[in-house]
């Protein structure tokens, strides 16, 4: 299986990455091809606007993620909580999915594919355990809603500026068992 990570936070190290990483590892572990992108490395511009309703697609760097979105058989998506929700980057890649809806064509909906798992990641600083639970459900209904994933786990990092993931042996731990779970 093909297993898509994918980094919404513009820090390569930073704590929303590490987990990710560590997730792909646990996966490629249990014999997984993985692919590790960080969004920072993308020219990816919001949708933009076509003839009456519609929106467009702009022909950008999103199109070389549209191969390993194509052939993927999990998505691993991390993201930092970005003014209580989830990243700019992380925001408009959910957005263009939008390119394999019904709306734009039942060609372009086929092409994505079924039953892909995914495992999500928020981090934050604030000292709440359960501060961002509704982002995280947010995010797990609209992969599940839109695209029909099946959430495989979750992870939430708080406190990342007391204490930061790299610290964080246990939460590491839970990670690298998540992605062997895929
Ligand atoms: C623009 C911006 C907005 C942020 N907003 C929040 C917030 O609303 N709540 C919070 O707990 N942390 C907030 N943070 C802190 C980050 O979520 C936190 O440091 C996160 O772990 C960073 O992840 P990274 O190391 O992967 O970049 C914000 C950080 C930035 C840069």
């Amino acid at each position: 299986m093909r297993v898509l990570g994918i980094v919404g936070s513009p820090h390569k190290d930073g704590n929303t990455a590490m987990l990710v990483k560590t997730v792909l590892e646990g996966a490629h572990e249990n014999g997984h091809e993985t692919f590790l992108f960080n969004l920072i490395d993308f020219k990816i511009e919001p949708l933009s606007s076509a003839e009456g309703k519609k929106v467009s697609y702009p022909e950008d760097d999103m199109v070389r993620l549209y191969p390993y979105i194509e052939t993927m058989g999990a998505l691993v998506l991390g993201t930092p909580i970005y003014y209580d929700n989830v990243s700019d980057r992380t925001k408009i890649f959910i957005d263009r999915l939008h390119y394999y809806s019904k709306t734009h064509g039942e060609e372009y909906r086929s092409r994505f594919p079924d039953n892909v798992k995914a495992a999500t990641i928020i981090t934050y600083e604030w000292e709440n355990s359960e501060g961002y639970d509704e982002v995280l459900k947010w995010l797990n209904q609209t992969l599940e809603g839109y695209w029909r994933m099946r959430i495989v786990g979750s992870l939430k990092a708080d406190s990342t500026t007391k204490k930061p993931v790299k610290e964080r042996k246990d939460l590491l731990e839970k990670a690298r068992q998540l992605g062997r779970s895929l």
